[in-house]
């Protein structure tokens, strides 16, 4: 049986969403029923370029469409209330990271799908890129011996925060945009908690160009095992940099170690404008992340969208299609990042901006709900 699935929030990442439930409709796998999004204009290319049906409320979508699922690509801090909206009409939802920029956001959604025996999903997506895979599965057959440290970075390029985000940078931080993607995976590769966390963060470059928040946020996170991981997030990598995003991780055990550049992945490239409508790769050298995100043609000239970051999104929709078809929460327990991974991340990324305002001192990360 397949989901009926639709989307919330259809802007930059909203897209990625629609790409990927419009390639399980195409493929028998998944409908998807609606999208809604506030701005009239976007909403309106999007439906036409996903053949789906536009709604500016999300609640008259809900009315007429009664999906199985919803996807909420909307800014961080407007997820909560839409969250707690769906799972209230009984629907399965998956998140965008973060899951919420509060604790109490995060427990009251897990609260309110336990109580509905909802799926609530996060779009983690950096556990099903297969080189993080790799390091989840090398470190759960004990490959590492025990897990030491490690250090993960992540940093975008500024026109992400100044130019794709203008409308809401200000109202979060790198550590919230970027940092839980690594938290959740130090969590996951490593298969504990974090126990405290110290953290410096720098404003410099955004707060010049009128955006306050944070250019960069330094953290050390120790985890309850005993290991502990340094991680570096910002996004003000100047534009020509060869990727929009610069990304790398590394962990180092008593007894094995792996490092990962999984920002170039080995492909270089100088290329003009692609000329069919396809998205556009940057200007001078580049290192495309392919394994993120590929558009090509099917044999009928149809776009076919495949990576990571597409099937993180289409496992939300076999979650859904596979408790519609009567199986259960318990069956998919541990193959998804699920609510309590995704408030695992936001008390960390919460301990982190404690440590800041304390100018770096250790938070220990169970006080943060
Ligand atoms: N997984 C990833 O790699 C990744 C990458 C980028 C963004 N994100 C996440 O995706 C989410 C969206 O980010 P984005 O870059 O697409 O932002 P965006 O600003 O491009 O898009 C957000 C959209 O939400 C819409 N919206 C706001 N309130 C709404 C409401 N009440 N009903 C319907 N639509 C509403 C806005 O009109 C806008 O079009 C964020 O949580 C962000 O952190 C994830």
């Amino acid at each position: 049986m397949a989901a009926r699935i639709a989307v919330i929030g259809a802007g930059a990442f909203g897209e990625m969403h629609l790409r990927a439930f419009s390639q399980m409709q195409r493929d028998g796998r998944a409908e998807l029923v609606g999208v809604a999004d506030l701005d009239e204009a976007l909403l309106a290319r999007r439906a036409e370029q996903y053949g789906v049906k536009a709604f500016t409320s999300y609640q008259q979508m809900i009315e007429e469409t009664r999906p199985d699922g919803i996807s909420i690509a909307t800014p961080d801090h407007l997820h909560r209330e839409i969250a707690l909206q769906c799972l209230s009409a009984g629907i399965h939802v998956l998140v965008e990271k973060p899951l919420d920029v509060s604790t109490e956001g995060c427990q009251e959604m897990i609260a309110a799908a336990e109580s509905g025996g909802l799926l609530l999903q996060v779009d983690f997506h950096k556990r099903y890129d297969p080189y993080h895979r790799e390091l989840h599965d090398m470190a759960a057959s004990g490959c590492f011996g025990e897990i030491l440290y490690g250090y993960a970075y992540m940093e975008d390029r500024i026109e992400v925060p100044r130019d794709w985000l203008r409308k809401w940078a200000a109202q979060t931080t790198p550590a919230w945009f970027l940092g839980v993607h690594l938290f959740d995976l130090i969590r996951w590769i490593a298969g504990s908690d974090a126990q405290s966390v110290s953290a410096t963060g720098v404003k410099k470059k955004l707060v010049s160009l009128g955006i306050d928040t944070y250019d960069a946020i330094q953290a050390k996170v120790m985890l309850r095992s005993g290991a502990s991981f340094s991680t570096d997030v910002s996004w003000v990598l100047p534009e020509g940099h060869e990727g929009v995003v610069n990304q790398g991780i590394r962990v180092t055990g008593t007894d094995g170690m792996m490092e990962v550049d999984t920002q170039d992945r080995g492909a270089r490239c100088c290329l003009r404008k692609p000329t069919d409508g396809r998205p556009q790769v940057g200007s001078g050298m580049q290192t495309p992340n392919l394994g993120f995100f590929r558009e090509s043609r099917d044999k009928l000239g149809r776009p076919r969208y495949s990576g990571y970051g597409i099937e993180s999104i289409q496992d939300f929709a076999e979650n859904v299609s596979h408790l519609i078809a009567g199986g259960s929460l318990n069956d998919l327990r541990n193959t998804y990042a699920s609510g309590r991974d995704g408030l695992e991340a936001s008390r960390i990324a919460v301990a982190v901006h404690r440590s800041m305002e304390a100018g770096g001192a250790l938070v220990d990360v169970s006080r943060t709900l």
